[in-house]
Protein backbone atom coordinates (compact mmCIF):
# COMPACT_ATOMS: atom_id res chain seq x y z
CA UNK A 1 0.00 0.00 0.00
CA UNK A 2 1.49 3.58 -1.18
CA UNK A 3 2.00 5.46 1.86
CA UNK A 4 -0.25 8.86 1.97
CA UNK A 5 2.58 11.71 2.03
CA UNK A 6 2.11 14.28 4.91
CA UNK A 7 3.88 17.40 6.02
CA UNK A 8 3.31 18.56 9.56
CA UNK A 9 3.15 21.74 10.97
CA UNK A 10 2.73 22.06 14.78
CA UNK A 11 3.61 24.37 18.07
CA UNK A 12 4.80 21.48 20.51
CA UNK A 13 2.32 21.26 23.04
CA UNK A 14 1.30 18.35 24.45
CA UNK A 15 -0.74 17.21 22.38
CA UNK A 16 0.73 18.54 18.93
CA UNK A 17 3.58 15.72 20.71
CA UNK A 18 1.25 12.90 20.95
CA UNK A 19 -0.01 14.18 17.36
CA UNK A 20 3.55 13.59 15.67
CA UNK A 21 3.99 10.11 17.58
CA UNK A 22 1.06 8.44 15.92
CA UNK A 23 1.95 10.28 12.48
CA UNK A 24 5.22 8.83 13.24
CA UNK A 25 4.05 4.94 13.73
CA UNK A 26 1.21 5.03 11.47
CA UNK A 27 1.54 2.07 8.65
CA UNK A 28 -0.17 4.15 5.98
CA UNK A 29 1.54 7.40 6.59
CA UNK A 30 5.05 9.02 5.08
CA UNK A 31 6.11 12.20 7.44
CA UNK A 32 7.93 14.62 4.58
CA UNK A 33 9.29 17.22 6.99
CA UNK A 34 7.82 18.97 10.32
CA UNK A 35 7.56 23.07 10.18
CA UNK A 36 6.88 24.52 13.61
CA UNK A 37 5.08 27.80 14.15
CA UNK A 38 4.55 29.76 17.56
CA UNK A 39 1.72 29.12 19.40
CA UNK A 40 0.96 27.50 22.61
CA UNK A 41 4.85 28.61 23.26
CA UNK A 42 7.14 31.21 21.79
CA UNK A 43 8.62 29.88 18.39
CA UNK A 44 12.22 29.33 20.05
CA UNK A 45 10.28 26.67 22.50
CA UNK A 46 7.87 25.05 20.14
CA UNK A 47 11.20 24.46 17.95
CA UNK A 48 13.22 23.34 20.67
CA UNK A 49 10.75 20.74 21.67
CA UNK A 50 9.50 19.24 17.83
CA UNK A 51 13.89 18.79 17.96
CA UNK A 52 13.35 16.84 21.03
CA UNK A 53 10.55 14.82 20.15
CA UNK A 54 12.07 13.98 16.80
CA UNK A 55 15.47 12.70 18.32
CA UNK A 56 13.44 11.02 20.88
CA UNK A 57 11.30 9.44 18.77
CA UNK A 58 14.61 8.58 16.19
CA UNK A 59 12.48 10.28 13.18
CA UNK A 60 14.41 11.31 10.30
CA UNK A 61 12.83 14.11 9.19
CA UNK A 62 13.50 17.84 8.33
CA UNK A 63 12.63 20.55 11.33
CA UNK A 64 12.16 23.55 9.90
CA UNK A 65 11.05 26.90 11.81
CA UNK A 66 8.58 29.43 10.56
CA UNK A 67 8.08 32.92 11.22
CA UNK A 68 7.50 32.76 14.99
CA UNK A 69 4.47 35.80 14.49
CA UNK A 70 0.87 36.16 12.69
CA UNK A 71 0.61 37.63 9.99
CA UNK A 72 -0.85 40.55 11.52
CA UNK A 73 -2.04 40.46 15.27
CA UNK A 74 0.06 40.10 18.20
CA UNK A 75 1.51 37.42 18.81
CA UNK A 76 -0.28 34.99 21.98
CA UNK A 77 0.67 32.20 23.90
CA UNK A 78 -0.47 29.57 26.43
CA UNK A 79 1.70 28.71 28.97
CA UNK A 80 -1.49 27.92 31.57
CA UNK A 81 -1.74 25.04 29.76
CA UNK A 82 1.66 23.86 28.38
CA UNK A 83 3.81 24.85 30.95
CA UNK A 84 7.08 27.35 30.54
CA UNK A 85 8.81 25.13 28.03
CA UNK A 86 5.75 24.49 25.66
CA UNK A 87 6.42 20.99 26.95
CA UNK A 88 6.63 20.60 30.66
CA UNK A 89 6.74 16.85 32.18
CA UNK A 90 9.67 15.34 30.24
CA UNK A 91 13.23 14.57 30.91
CA UNK A 92 14.48 14.73 27.15
CA UNK A 93 18.06 13.82 26.97
CA UNK A 94 20.63 16.19 25.09
CA UNK A 95 19.58 17.71 22.06
CA UNK A 96 21.89 16.86 18.98
CA UNK A 97 19.83 17.54 16.09
CA UNK A 98 19.75 20.56 14.57
CA UNK A 99 16.84 22.71 12.40
CA UNK A 100 16.83 22.30 8.60
CA UNK A 101 18.71 25.14 7.06
CA UNK A 102 15.22 26.30 4.94
CA UNK A 103 12.63 28.19 6.91
CA UNK A 104 9.25 26.58 7.02
CA UNK A 105 7.90 28.32 4.17
CA UNK A 106 10.71 27.17 1.72
CA UNK A 107 11.22 23.67 3.05
CA UNK A 108 7.13 23.41 2.54
CA UNK A 109 7.74 24.85 -0.59
CA UNK A 110 10.68 21.95 -1.90
CA UNK A 111 8.79 19.34 -0.47
CA UNK A 112 5.87 20.42 -2.50
CA UNK A 113 8.16 20.83 -5.58
CA UNK A 114 9.04 17.20 -5.49
CA UNK A 115 5.79 15.13 -4.03
CA UNK A 116 2.63 15.33 -5.49
CA UNK A 117 -0.32 14.66 -3.44
CA UNK A 118 0.78 15.61 0.13
CA UNK A 119 -1.55 16.02 2.71
CA UNK A 120 -0.63 19.23 5.17
CA UNK A 121 -1.32 18.46 8.80
CA UNK A 122 -1.31 21.89 10.70
CA UNK A 123 -2.04 21.40 14.18
CA UNK A 124 -1.04 25.02 15.63
CA UNK A 125 -1.94 28.29 14.18
CA UNK A 126 -2.06 28.40 10.39
CA UNK A 127 0.39 31.24 9.51
CA UNK A 128 2.92 28.87 7.90
CA UNK A 129 0.83 27.16 5.69
CA UNK A 130 -1.06 31.01 4.90
CA UNK A 131 2.30 32.22 3.88
CA UNK A 132 3.05 29.15 2.02
CA UNK A 133 -0.75 29.88 -0.17
CA UNK A 134 0.58 34.05 -0.59
CA UNK A 135 3.87 33.48 -1.82
CA UNK A 136 3.48 29.82 -3.85
CA UNK A 137 0.11 29.54 -5.17
CA UNK A 138 1.35 27.27 -7.67
CA UNK A 139 2.13 24.48 -4.79
CA UNK A 140 -1.42 24.30 -4.34
CA UNK A 141 -1.46 21.93 -7.44
CA UNK A 142 0.34 19.11 -5.57
CA UNK A 143 -1.39 19.61 -1.94
CA UNK A 144 -3.93 17.65 -2.01
CA UNK A 145 -5.80 18.20 1.50
CA UNK A 146 -5.18 20.49 4.65
CA UNK A 147 -6.36 18.35 7.88
CA UNK A 148 -6.49 20.85 10.32
CA UNK A 149 -7.35 20.68 14.36
CA UNK A 150 -8.74 24.12 14.77
CA UNK A 151 -11.96 26.03 14.93
CA UNK A 152 -15.36 25.14 16.32
CA UNK A 153 -19.27 25.03 15.69
CA UNK A 154 -19.53 25.67 18.88
CA UNK A 155 -18.13 28.47 21.53
CA UNK A 156 -14.58 28.56 21.75
CA UNK A 157 -11.76 27.75 23.93
CA UNK A 158 -9.72 30.65 24.55
CA UNK A 159 -12.52 33.48 24.03
CA UNK A 160 -16.01 32.49 24.16
CA UNK A 161 -16.31 32.41 20.27
CA UNK A 162 -12.65 31.40 19.12
CA UNK A 163 -10.75 28.27 19.81
CA UNK A 164 -6.56 28.86 20.08
CA UNK A 165 -4.97 27.82 16.71
CA UNK A 166 -7.58 30.18 14.87
CA UNK A 167 -7.46 32.86 17.24
CA UNK A 168 -3.60 33.00 17.26
CA UNK A 169 -3.64 34.30 13.47
CA UNK A 170 -7.41 34.84 12.02
CA UNK A 171 -6.17 36.33 8.83
CA UNK A 172 -3.77 33.24 7.98
CA UNK A 173 -7.01 31.23 8.70
CA UNK A 174 -9.09 33.32 6.17
CA UNK A 175 -6.48 32.32 3.92
CA UNK A 176 -6.25 28.77 4.35
CA UNK A 177 -10.26 28.29 4.34
CA UNK A 178 -10.11 30.61 1.00
CA UNK A 179 -7.22 28.66 -0.56
CA UNK A 180 -10.07 26.65 -2.71
CA UNK A 181 -8.40 23.29 -1.43
CA UNK A 182 -9.74 20.17 0.19
CA UNK A 183 -10.08 21.43 3.91
CA UNK A 184 -10.64 19.18 6.50
CA UNK A 185 -11.30 20.83 9.52
CA UNK A 186 -11.59 19.00 13.42
CA UNK A 187 -12.60 21.31 16.21
CA UNK A 188 -13.64 21.43 19.19
CA UNK A 189 -16.85 19.93 19.10
CA UNK A 190 -15.28 16.88 18.65
CA UNK A 191 -11.94 16.56 20.33
CA UNK A 192 -13.36 17.72 23.36
CA UNK A 193 -15.00 14.48 23.51
CA UNK A 194 -11.17 12.63 23.29
CA UNK A 195 -10.98 12.98 27.06
CA UNK A 196 -7.80 11.74 28.70
CA UNK A 197 -9.55 10.40 31.39
CA UNK A 198 -8.05 7.89 34.29
CA UNK A 199 -9.37 5.25 32.44
CA UNK A 200 -7.46 6.60 29.58
CA UNK A 201 -4.06 6.90 31.69
CA UNK A 202 -4.37 3.23 33.22
CA UNK A 203 -5.15 1.85 29.96
CA UNK A 204 -1.74 3.47 28.41
CA UNK A 205 0.09 2.97 31.03
CA UNK A 206 -0.10 -1.32 30.91
CA UNK A 207 1.94 -0.41 27.04
CA UNK A 208 5.49 -0.83 28.49
CA UNK A 209 7.58 1.15 25.59
CA UNK A 210 9.54 4.84 24.84
CA UNK A 211 5.79 5.96 23.29
CA UNK A 212 3.76 4.89 26.32
CA UNK A 213 6.30 6.41 28.83
CA UNK A 214 6.26 9.78 26.40
CA UNK A 215 2.44 9.76 26.57
CA UNK A 216 2.27 9.36 30.35
CA UNK A 217 4.37 11.44 31.78
CA UNK A 218 3.29 14.06 28.97
CA UNK A 219 -0.20 13.41 29.95
CA UNK A 220 0.02 13.84 33.80
CA UNK A 221 1.04 17.43 33.00
CA UNK A 222 -1.19 18.23 30.73
CA UNK A 223 -4.27 16.61 32.78
CA UNK A 224 -3.18 18.61 35.72
CA UNK A 225 -3.06 22.16 34.47
CA UNK A 226 -6.59 21.39 32.34
CA UNK A 227 -7.83 20.61 35.93
CA UNK A 228 -6.46 23.51 37.09
CA UNK A 229 -8.09 25.63 34.19
CA UNK A 230 -10.78 24.21 32.50
CA UNK A 231 -12.05 22.13 35.69
CA UNK A 232 -11.65 19.13 33.40
CA UNK A 233 -11.45 15.29 34.53
CA UNK A 234 -9.13 14.72 31.76
CA UNK A 235 -7.60 16.80 28.80
CA UNK A 236 -9.51 17.04 25.07
CA UNK A 237 -6.23 15.30 23.40
CA UNK A 238 -6.83 17.75 20.56
CA UNK A 239 -4.12 17.59 17.74
CA UNK A 240 -4.42 13.41 17.31
CA UNK A 241 -7.58 14.00 16.06
CA UNK A 242 -5.91 14.79 12.69
CA UNK A 243 -3.45 11.72 12.44
CA UNK A 244 -6.71 9.45 13.42
CA UNK A 245 -8.79 10.54 10.78
CA UNK A 246 -5.98 9.70 8.68
CA UNK A 247 -5.10 6.24 10.23
CA UNK A 248 -8.90 5.32 10.12
CA UNK A 249 -11.91 7.40 8.20
CA UNK A 250 -14.66 5.45 10.20
CA UNK A 251 -13.45 7.44 13.43
CA UNK A 252 -14.78 10.96 12.16
CA UNK A 253 -18.02 12.34 10.31
CA UNK A 254 -17.61 15.16 8.51
CA UNK A 255 -19.97 17.66 6.77
CA UNK A 256 -18.71 20.01 4.08
CA UNK A 257 -20.57 23.07 4.83
CA UNK A 258 -19.63 27.06 4.20
CA UNK A 259 -16.95 28.63 7.31
CA UNK A 260 -16.36 31.85 7.33
CA UNK A 261 -13.81 33.26 9.71
CA UNK A 262 -14.01 36.46 11.74
CA UNK A 263 -11.44 38.96 11.36
CA UNK A 264 -13.45 42.04 12.54
CA UNK A 265 -11.01 42.09 15.62
CA UNK A 266 -14.18 42.46 17.34
CA UNK A 267 -15.58 39.77 20.25
CA UNK A 268 -16.16 37.24 17.92
CA UNK A 269 -12.27 37.93 16.21
CA UNK A 270 -11.26 34.36 15.33
CA UNK A 271 -14.46 32.54 15.12
CA UNK A 272 -15.35 30.04 12.64
CA UNK A 273 -18.82 30.48 11.32
CA UNK A 274 -19.92 27.42 10.45
CA UNK A 275 -22.67 27.07 8.78
CA UNK A 276 -24.07 23.64 9.35
CA UNK A 277 -27.52 24.32 7.91
CA UNK A 278 -26.70 25.95 5.26
CA UNK A 279 -28.80 29.54 5.94
CA UNK A 280 -26.85 31.77 3.82
CA UNK A 281 -26.44 29.58 0.96
CA UNK A 282 -22.74 30.12 0.36
CA UNK A 283 -19.96 27.84 -1.10
CA UNK A 284 -19.13 25.13 0.72
CA UNK A 285 -15.52 25.55 1.28
CA UNK A 286 -14.67 22.94 4.22
CA UNK A 287 -15.14 19.29 5.50
CA UNK A 288 -16.27 20.00 9.27
CA UNK A 289 -16.04 16.77 11.76
CA UNK A 290 -19.23 16.58 13.57
CA UNK A 291 -19.38 13.15 15.38
CA UNK A 292 -16.64 11.49 16.17
CA UNK A 293 -16.19 7.26 17.40
CA UNK A 294 -14.66 8.23 21.23
CA UNK A 295 -13.79 4.63 21.72
CA UNK A 296 -12.46 3.63 17.90
CA UNK A 297 -10.15 7.35 18.66
CA UNK A 298 -8.32 5.78 21.69
CA UNK A 299 -8.41 2.44 19.81
CA UNK A 300 -6.05 4.01 17.44
CA UNK A 301 -3.97 6.10 20.06
CA UNK A 302 -3.47 2.64 21.36
CA UNK A 303 -2.65 0.74 18.22
CA UNK A 304 -0.10 4.25 17.62
CA UNK A 305 1.47 3.66 20.79
CA UNK A 306 1.94 -0.67 20.82
CA UNK A 307 3.52 -0.02 17.16
CA UNK A 308 6.58 1.31 19.07
CA UNK A 309 8.82 -1.79 19.01
CA UNK A 310 10.74 -0.17 22.49
O1 LIG B 1 -7.36 24.62 20.83
C1 LIG B 1 -6.52 23.50 20.87
C2 LIG B 1 -5.30 23.73 20.03
O2 LIG B 1 -4.55 24.81 20.57
C3 LIG B 1 -4.34 22.53 20.03
O3 LIG B 1 -3.68 22.49 18.80
C4 LIG B 1 -3.37 22.86 21.12
O4 LIG B 1 -2.08 22.27 20.90
C5 LIG B 1 -3.27 24.35 20.97
O5 LIG B 1 -2.33 24.63 19.95
CA1 LIG C 1 -1.25 22.44 18.74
Amino acid sequence: MEKQKIILDCDPGHDDAIAIMLAASAPNLEILGICVEAGNQTLEKTGNNTLNLVQYLELNVPVALGSGKPLKRTPMTCAEIHGETGLDGFPFSLLKIKYHQQNAVELLKSLLDKNKDVTLVPTGPLTNIAELLIKYPETKKNIKSIVLMGGSIGYGNVSPAAEFNILCDPEAADVVFNSGLEVYMLGLDVTRKALVLPKVMKRMAKIHNKAADLFARLMKVFNENQLKIFGHSGAPLHDPATIISLLNPNVFKFQKMNVVIDTTGGPSYGRTNCDRFDYLHQPHNAYVAIDIDVKEYWNEVEKGLKRYSK
